[in-house]
């Protein structure tokens, strides 16, 4: 029943798809319906308690990948060794953040800041919401390296293992950590932030976790990652453009390079799910379909700030009026993504392997579709506080 129930996910037009956390962590009394079911205490569940952060609460499926599997992915460990930890920059030739902030220990520094802030006064409000969202995204990144150690046949069993698959995921996540230090500190120095009430949203978020559904399984847990980093890579991009026309060619600089990056972990991620792909189509194909039915949730679809129950809804429907990340751009990944493991050509596949490549072939125009609908029903769009930029009111 509370399966059935955590199972609705319709666009609005509001949140289109991409950006409805999975029902679960909605706060619609449905949801709470969905989850008292399970707990048996209606009056606990319904109680709105002050501060409470959002959690997931669908079930959530463990080890769903059957023993032979996992030998087939262990079998990629060597191939993996050579063709994805090349995909790593060695730190000696990665950027740092301090390449593109003031420089403390100058004589110049209050100059760099004060003409830094000069340019951020020009940026609107709603442009800051975005890129405070994005931010706390990238912040979360403990969520992420736990996500990734989850995953059966890849997690650190150490925490200092050399397997070529715990050697990626912390450099990973050391290039990764760069991208929230960066756009922290460009954040904190540009004075149009609540820097306090970011630093609470980022504390909840990591404090809530996710489950974006991976079920320790690596080939659930790569295609995810592929959708995502090159999820980030068009946000970062379009957060690029747009201070760019905002006459800020600094920060046009800041995000284009960070995108930069997740388009290295994307042809990283999608490398992985082209082997598997080469190995066992089959089970990949599936794989992918369920990964696509389940709906890829966004990683910081927990945000809550102490105060908007709804926080990650309202961001992700500024983000979307300004052409940042959209349902359109889902659609996009999905078709990219199709297009990148040629699933269309894949012949051999059992009678479940063809109704999956079906499915996946046939979801962009129907992911379309279904956001032209939902535009076709939007209403007046409402002006909202965010706490991150002093409760100043933006457009959704
Ligand atoms: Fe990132
Ligand atoms: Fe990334």
């Amino acid at each position: 029943m509370a399966m059935k129930l955590n199972a609705i996910n319709f666009p609005s037009p509001k949140c289109p798809s991409f950006a409805l956390p999975p029902a679960a962590s909605c706060r619609s009394p449905r949801f709470f319906m969905a989850s008292t079911l399970r707990s048996g205490s209606l009056e606990a569940e319904t109680v709105k308690k002050p501060f409470s952060p959002p959690r997931e609460v669908h079930v959530q499926v463990t080890h769903s990948m059957p023993p032979q599997k996992l030998e087939i992915f262990k079998s990629i460990e060597g191939w993996a060794e050579d063709n994805i930890l090349v995909h790593l920059k060695p730190v000696e030739k990665c950027w740092q953040p301090q390449d593109f902030l003031p420089d403390p220990a100058s004589d110049g520094f209050h100059d760099q800041v004060k003409e830094l802030r000069e340019r951020a006064k020009e940026i609107p409000d709603d442009y800051f919401v975005v890129l405070v969202g994005d931010m706390i995204t990238e912040e979360a990144l403990p969520t992420y390296q736990t996500m990734l150690n989850t995953l059966d046949g890849v997690r650190d069993e150490t925490g200092a293992s050399s397997t070529p698959w715990a050697v990626w995921t912390r450099a990973w996540t050391a290039e990764e950590n760069r991208h929230g230090d960066l756009l922290n500190k460009y954040l904190y120095l540009s004075g149009r932030v609540d820097m306090k009430q970011i630093e609470k949203t980022i504390q909840y978020l990591i404090g809530s976790g996710m489950d974006p559904r991976t079920e320790n399984n690596p080939y659930l847990g790569f295609i995810y990652t592929s959708f995502q980093e090159r999820a980030t890579f068009v946000s970062h991009g379009n957060t690029a453009r747009h201070a760019r026309d905002h006459g800020d060619i600094k920060l046009a600089q800041i995000c284009g390079t960070i995108a930069s990056d997740e388009k290295r972990h994307e042809t990283a991620y999608t490398k992985i799910v082209e082997k598997l792909f080469e190995i066992d189509p089959d089970g990949t194909v599936l794989a992918f379909a369920d990964m696509m039915k389940k709906k890829i949730s966004m990683p910081a679809h927990l945000m809550y700030d102490g105060r908007d129950d709804n926080l990650f809804d309202h961001f992700s429907a500024v983000a979307q009026r300004l052409g940042v990340y959209t349902a359109r751009d889902y659609a996009d990944i999905v078709e990219h993504l199709v297009a990148r493991w040629k699933v269309e050509n894949i012949t051999g596949l059992s009678a479940d392997g063809q109704k999956a490549q079906d499915y996946v072939c046939g979801l962009p125009p129907r992911i379309r579709r279904l956001e032209e609908r939902a535009q076709g029903r939007a209403k007046q769009a409402a002006k909202l506080p965010f706490s991150w930029i002093y409760n100043r009111e933006v457009l959704l």
